[in-house]
């Protein structure tokens, strides 16, 4: 029984491994990929998707561009991980094709319709478009969100917050206290499931697609390597995509969780009651511990199936 899964995305290292990762994994039936403005422009996140869609031959697969900007707060991108083009590091042609015409939003909202609900919808980028959806179209609610975002005790923008939830955490919010099924994939997981250069080495040395991933890592980690002084990186977005079609890697408690939208030295910080201590009523599951090295080796294998 496959899994229908919608990406909504903001390529991104990660979210390009994540794209390739769901094409690799015969679990996963990708309805779509919608992006959003984060890591990079909306024009450039948009032409990577399409990018890393056509370097394996499925530019078959729809893309459709959506929010050019988070709800309220100004658009920053995040060029100190990703670069300029948003994938910099491996070469990779320009895209041949273009995205469909509408929004990603309306896209979004026909895809689950058409499924009747039976969608589980990946974000791995700020949460924008899952926002807009969960107000434009109340009746086309996914089962399912997985959200790569958050975290309990960490931050990678601020000390206090994630990229994700940071760029748009008045979205992150919506999303949270939405009563959908949410599950939060953060930092604390992502971060003890670390991609190490050995593991680079054997996808690049799996063919093409492989090199390419291995090439994306030797960008991404240089991040990681001048900030947490080790080059070995998370694939944060990956995790998530993983969480959508083999829970048990990732062990998750259904608490409650709020974004700070008020604090400017707090913005985006995930408040994550994992004691229980507010009395507010869960409504998130969690991720606090992952098997990252089963993840890291289902990882190499999927990528280097692709050659
Ligand atoms: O904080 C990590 C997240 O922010 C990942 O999704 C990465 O791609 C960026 O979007
Ligand atoms: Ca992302």
């Amino acid at each position: 029984m496959t899994v229908p899964v919608l990406l909504d995305c903001d390529p991104g290292h990660d979210d390009a491994i994540a794209i390739l990762l769901a094409l690799a994994s015969p679990e996963i039936e990708l309805l779509g990929v919608t992006t959003v403005a984060g890591n990079q422009t909306l024009a450039k996140v948009t032409a990577n998707a399409i990018r890393v869609l056509e370097l394996v031959g499925r530019g078959d697969v729809p893309v459709a561009a959506g929010a050019d900007r988070p709800l309220v707060r100004e658009q920053l991108v995040a060029d100190f991980v990703h670069g300029d083009t948003g994938l910099d590091g491996p070469a990779l042609p320009p895209p041949r094709g273009a995205p469909l015409e509408r929004h990603a939003v309306d896209v979004l909202a026909e895809r689950i319709r058409e499924r009747d609900g039976r969608v589980v919808l990946v974000a791995t980028g700020p949460l924008t478009n899952v926002a807009l959806l969960l107000a434009l179209h109340p009746v086309a609610r996914p089962e399912r969100i997985v959200v790569m975002g958050g975290a309990v005790a960490e931050g990678n923008v601020t000390p206090a917050a994630e990229f994700n939830v940071w760029a748009d955490p008045e979205a992150a919010q919506r999303v949270f206290a939405s009563g959908v099924d949410v599950t939060m994939i953060g930092l604390d997981v992502t971060h003890r499931a670390l991609m190490r250069r050995d593991h680079a080495e054997r996808m690049r040395a799996a063919g093409r697609v492989g090199r390419f991933v291995a090439e994306l890592w030797d960008f991404f980690s240089r991040f990681h390597l001048e900030t947490y002084g080790s080059e070995d990186s998370p694939v944060h977005d990956a995790l998530a995509l993983v969480h959508a079609f083999r829970a048990g890697l990732v062990e998750t408690r259904f608490v409650n969780v709020e974004v700070d939208c008020e604090s400017s030295l707090c913005r985006g910080r995930t408040v994550v009651d994992v004691w229980r201590r507010s009395g507010r009523e869960p409504n998130v599951h969690v991720g606090l511990a992952v098997d990252g090295e089963a993840f890291v080796e289902l990882l190499v294998e999927r990528i280097r199936s692709l050659g």
